[in-house]
């Protein structure tokens, strides 16, 4: 496995990463009989980049990364472990609002570290801009946490261009994670250039377009009833043939490259520098994704793929 460094403070990790969510919250079946074997296949692949958030689950993404990395013997050096505050949600999962107020971002910190059962976080994101507090007091605040090592690197998550300047200029930000895949390029026009510019790195969340881009969810009865991808404009009742319509290029190159979707949506991000995490809670689906690392894309596959996945084409909102 590659390794990429994101930011210009030193981070360095695995190209592609391992996102976690699925594995506890919002896409139906856990899998927990899978989850051991992922989490090992993904050290025996390289793939030492693992995601997750306090309000994954909420709270019980956490807490099973922890648990896991224990019962596994994995050797805690040997992964970069980054997760996110600012998000809340009530035991039942309901929607609670943000809050990055200094207390709670404290409060957050000290529930994951513990969660983690870690002495410390490697990147550790705010999960949402809270319009409540000045992104200023939010990283003044996260400052105090590397100083006093309780996480080394600070990411923010989904935010602009204008909170992605301000958050620079107060403490180095490592990583900016947001949606991006071959239906979800809104980054482009201004948020990359801001990277570029800033020295930022970009991890990209949602590379397979929730699933949708490797071609696997033929309709929405291939999702469980309590999938929250049910609800997601992307694959609603109204849009979900249109939208097929656009995977059949990604088969295609598959199909020409001799690989499958997924690992072509992976190689267009990577083959820009960025680090996706897909989610997964299948081991062989693990080693398909890792082995997309063997697959390079030209700037004319990327341009074939990009005409032919037209961003005006894309039907629905990427949240309702
Ligand atoms: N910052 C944020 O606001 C935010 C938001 C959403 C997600 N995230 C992070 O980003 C990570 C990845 O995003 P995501 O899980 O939403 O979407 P994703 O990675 O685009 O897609 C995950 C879906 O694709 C399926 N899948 C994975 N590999 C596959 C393969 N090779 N072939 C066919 N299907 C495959 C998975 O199913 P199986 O699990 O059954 O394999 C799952 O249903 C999350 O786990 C989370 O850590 C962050």
């Amino acid at each position: 496995m590659d390794t990429r460094i994101l930011g210009r403070q030193g981070l360095e990790v695995s190209a592609i990463g391992l996102g976690c969510m699925g594995m506890s919250d919002f896409y139906g079946h856990k899998r927990p009989e899978d989850v051991d074997a992922t989490f090992l296949a993904a050290i025996e692949q390289g793939v030492t980049f693992w995601d997750t958030a306090e309000m994954y689950g909420p709270y019980t993404n956490e807490q099973l990364l922890g648990d896991r990395i224990k019962a596994l013997g994995i050797d805690r050096k040997a992964l970069t472990l980054a997760t996110k505050f600012g998000v809340m949600r009530n035991n039942d999962g309901d929607w609670l609002g943000f809050d990055s107020s200094p207390e709670q971002i404290r409060k957050s910190c000290e529930g994951s570290l513990k969660r983690l059962q870690t002495d410390t976080i490697d990147l550790y994101y705010q999960h949402r801009v809270d319009p409540d507090v000045p992104i200023e007091d939010v990283v003044g605040t996260l400052t105090e946490l590397v100083q006093e090592g309780k996480i080394r690197y600070i990411g923010l998550s989904e935010a602009g261009e204008d909170i992605i300047r301000r958050a620079h200029s107060v403490h180095p930000i490592t990583a900016l994670q947001s949606e991006y895949s071959l239906w979800s390029r809104d980054l482009d026009e201004h948020i990359i250039p801001t990277l570029n510019e800033l020295g930022i790195g970009l991890v990209a969340y949602s590379p397979l377009g929730r699933g949708f881009l490797t071609g696997s969810i033929q309709s929405r009865s291939d999702l469980a009833k309590d999938d929250w991808r049910l609800t997601n404009p992307r694959f609603s009742e109204e849009n979900f043939a249109s939208n097929l319509v656009l995977v059949t290029a990604v088969k295609a190159m598959a199909e020409q490259k001799q690989c499958t979707p997924a690992q072509i949506a992976l190689a267009w991000i990577s083959s820009k520098g960025f680090v996706p995490i897909p989610g997964t809670r299948k081991p062989t689906r693990l080693r398909e994704n890792a082995e997309s690392q063997l697959l390079q894309l030209t700037p004319e596959d990327n341009d074939w793929l990009e005409q032919k996945i037209p961003t005006d084409q894309v039907k629905g909102e990427r949240y309702a």
